[in-house]
């Protein structure tokens, strides 16, 4: 799948569906030259061609072609003529910042190697991807860069990564270390990206670039519920079935920036990488930084087609462990049930209700350790609360397990509250600053992670807990953003490394609990979905999407973390009206239908419903464990958009494409209003479907061109599925 050319010094990465080319220029500078649907070849002649370009500093004498300053570069540094946004900064011994990184050689591998330390998307097999290492050298301070490019066999996938090694005799500092930076030679784009808030995650934007900078970013100390770290460069004219799109998907959970910078030319730089903002790197004589990787995704047909390649993906390649290829369970969270006002008997009683309607899994939230009562103490304490659960975790589990339910937990290992023995104990092992105040955010404060230390005190008491009760199931939450970032363990010169540290710190941690406790199921939270990311599913493999449950909201936010994350990854609850985070009345059925696109879950007292309400969350558990294969497992069409219609519309299809499930929902009612259409997508034209719900048979080409007609609805809120499977 890779191939060079030592000829035209042409380096070719391809598959049947996708070509990815650059060459040497003169021998020493790789210059971008395509990326997109597969070429036979790569002629640099064709798709290059030398220029001169006035007010640019040129690199030989009176040799005006050359120059760095308009080149469709292959990686970007600074400084030397090119004066465009970068991908590296250095600090080096005498205070300069420029890097000269030409070519010193290469390496071709079979399958693709782990990013140490870091998650990626990974291979089973060899045969399943290729990698590139390209290696360029600044000899000056002696900075070597390389280049991973891994281009996988069958998908529209190439990922790459960045390795900065110092080969030099002195220490320098990275200030900038993206993980790639790429040039394309037109900027006819639109960007689109997934910004938001508490509540209101993945929201999706889309605007026309001009020229000058764009960045997209997060300084949080967490990919945050603000940004997500996924951008994409799209033909104006793309759609959701039609168009080229280029997607950029950052596997880290930390500070990141996408940086798009159309040039005085009318080409597009983009870059992405862990944010430059408070970050400096100190790379001693014979260390190595690895960044995170870069997954980017070529589609010809649209976003559709994007979001599918990612989602196969992230649920093949990126996602590990047991739960990767399980069917997850439908389960019962007690938090909008009785917030922090619980005890053994009102638990059991939610339970003995939860384990008769068909739930699988009764996880218990926040409020079971230390004195939580509320939010203001006790994190980082983690032992039982005595009071709440005299009989301890233990027996809670034992007596949830003989309801016939698995029992899953709350934890917030990277967070302690100042009101908590551990924080009287070791003040300076939360992030801060000498001299500064420690302002608190939900009355709590950060652990610094990144050292030992910390780790292994929390560590040991999660590992407690979790060799004494039978906990099949850990909700890992985070609810408070990094300020004052500093650690007490960094010296004065690596004090800019605390937040890539703390992000290491939590990859060590999650790495040996879900190595040591194959069999638990790992859901991660912050805030709802303020870390929904592909760093954080390569150890957990679902995330609560959001804090806000209210159905319609969820239209949007759903709809919105499906441009790249696969419906397996989405934690979708039913709570109770008026629903808690909007105030808003939905029919249950429309929570049902909306909470079934993704791992359904309830979210309230059930001990509280009427027993009419009791057989309609019995009946929808019913139905989703029939279609949940098709759900979890399944290709997702997007139909109708709700950021531009009064409605929303998806579908998922089997593989085999025999069986679909099709959800369509309105948000306002509207008077005499007109009847809706919608097209299906991905089914087969030459089958009979059969509506299960209605026990209608539609052609499969009826399907797919004409559409199903839904007539005018006179209420708000409401939803209809059907759910077809192919009778010929
Ligand atoms: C924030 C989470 O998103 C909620 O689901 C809940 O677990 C609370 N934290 C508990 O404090």
């Amino acid at each position: 799948m890779i191939h060079y050319d030592s000829r035209t010094d042409v380096f070719h990465l391809s598959n049947e569906l996708v070509s990815y080319g650059f060459f040497l220029y003169r021998g020493l500078y790789p210059v971008h030259l395509y990326w997109g649907d597969r070429l036979s070849s790569i002629i640099p002649e064709h798709l290059y061609t030398p220029l001169i370009r006035s007010f640019s500093a040129y690199m030989g004498k009176d040799d005006f072609e050359f120059s760095l300053d308009f080149l469709p570069r292959e990686f970007a540094c600074f400084g030397h003529p090119d004066l465009r946004i970068p991908a590296l900064e250095v600090l080096y011994p005498d205070g300069s910042s420029i890097s000269n990184l030409t070519y010193k050689g290469h390496k071709i591998l079979e399958g693709k190697p782990e990013l140490q330390g870091l998650p990626a998307t990974y291979v089973e097999k060899k045969e399943e991807a290729s990698t590139l290492c390209l290696i360029l050298r600044d000899d000056v301070w002696g900075l070597q860069v390389e280049l991973l490019y891994t281009i996988y066999a069958k998908r529209r996938v190439i990922t790459r990564s960045a390795r900065y090694i110092n080969r030099g005799k002195e220490p320098f500092y990275l200030k900038r270390a993206l993980s790639m930076s790429i040039d394309f030679k037109e900027s006819d784009f639109d960007g689109i990206h997934l910004p938001g808030s508490w509540g209101r995650e993945r929201m999706i934007e889309r605007s026309s670039l001009s020229q000058g900078l764009q960045v997209v970013e997060s300084r949080r100390g967490a990919s945050s519920h603000q940004h997500n770290p996924f951008f994409a460069l799209a033909d104006k004219d793309a759609t959701e079935d039609y168009g080229r799109v280029f997607g950029f998907s950052l596997v880290y959970s930390g500070n990141f920036a996408a940086c798009t910078e159309v040039d005085q030319y009318s080409n597009t730089r983009f870059t992405m990488g862990i944010n430059p903002l408070d970050f400096s790197w100190r790379l001693s004589p014979g260390e190595t930084f690895q960044t995170p990787e870069v997954v980017m995704v070529y589609s010809p047909e649209g976003l559709g087609d994007m979001s599918r390649t990612f989602h196969t993906l992230y649920r093949q390649r990126l996602c590990r462990g047991t739960y990767r290829d399980k069917e997850r369970p439908v389960l019962l969270n007690n938090w909008e049930a009785t917030y922090f006002d619980f005890d053994e008997s009102s638990l059991l009683e939610i339970a003995e209700q939860a384990s008769k309607v068909g739930v699988e899994l009764f996880v218990l939230d926040d409020g079971w350790f230390g004195r939580r009562n509320d939010d203001g103490s006790s994190l980082g304490d983690w032992y039982v609360n005595q009071d709440k659960l005299p009989g301890g975790l233990a027996k809670l589990a034992d007596s949830v397990k003989e309801k016939g339910l698995r029992f899953g937990l709350w934890f917030e290992p990277e967070m302690v509250s100042p009101d908590s023995d551990l924080y009287r104990k070791h003040p300076d092992w939360c992030i801060h600053v000498p001299h500064r105040a420690r302002y608190e955010s939900r009355r709590q404060l950060v652990l610094d992670i990144g050292r030992q230390e910390v780790r292994e005190y929390i560590m040991s008491r999660m590992i407690r807990i979790l060799d004494e009760v039978p906990v099949s199931y850990i909700k890992w939450d985070m609810n408070r953003h990094i300020t004052e970032s500093g650690s007490a363990g960094l010296p004065a010169d690596r004090q800019r490394e605390t937040s890539h540290r703390y992000m290491l710190g939590l990859y060590a941690m999650l790495e040996e609990l879900t190595s040591r406790y194959p069999d638990i199921l790992f859901e991660s939270c912050s805030g709802g979905g303020g870390r929904f990311d592909p760093g954080l599913l390569y150890y957990m493999p679902q995330v609560w999407t959001s804090d806000n449950s209210d159905a319609v909201s969820r239209l949007k936010i759903q709809y919105g973390t499906s441009l790249v994350y696969p419906l397996i990854t989405m934690g979708a609850h039913v709570s109770a009206v008026p629903n808690h985070q909007v105030g808003r009345w939905t029919p249950l059925t429309t929570r049902g239908h909306v909470a079934m696109s993704g791992n359904l879950g309830y979210e309230l007292d059930l001990s509280q419903c009427s027993s009419r309400e009791l057989a309609c969350i019995q009946e929808q558990i019913a139905f989703y464990k029939k279609v949940r294969p098709l759900v979890q497992f399944g290709d997702f069409y997007r139909l109708c958009n709700p950021f531009e219609d009064n409605q929303a519309a998806w579908m998922m299809v089997s593989p085999d494409k025999k069986e679909t499930l099709v959800f369509w929902c309105q948000m306002m009612a509207q008077a005499n209003a007109a009847v809706r259409k919608i097209r299906l997508k991905g089914l087969d034209p030459s089958c009979q479907y059969c509506d299960e719900l209605q026990n209608i048979s539609y052609a499969g080409d009826e399907l797919l061109n004409y559409g199903l007609l839904i007539p005018p609805v006179h209420k708000d809120f409401i939803s209809r599925i059907w759910h077809f499977r192919a009778v010929s």
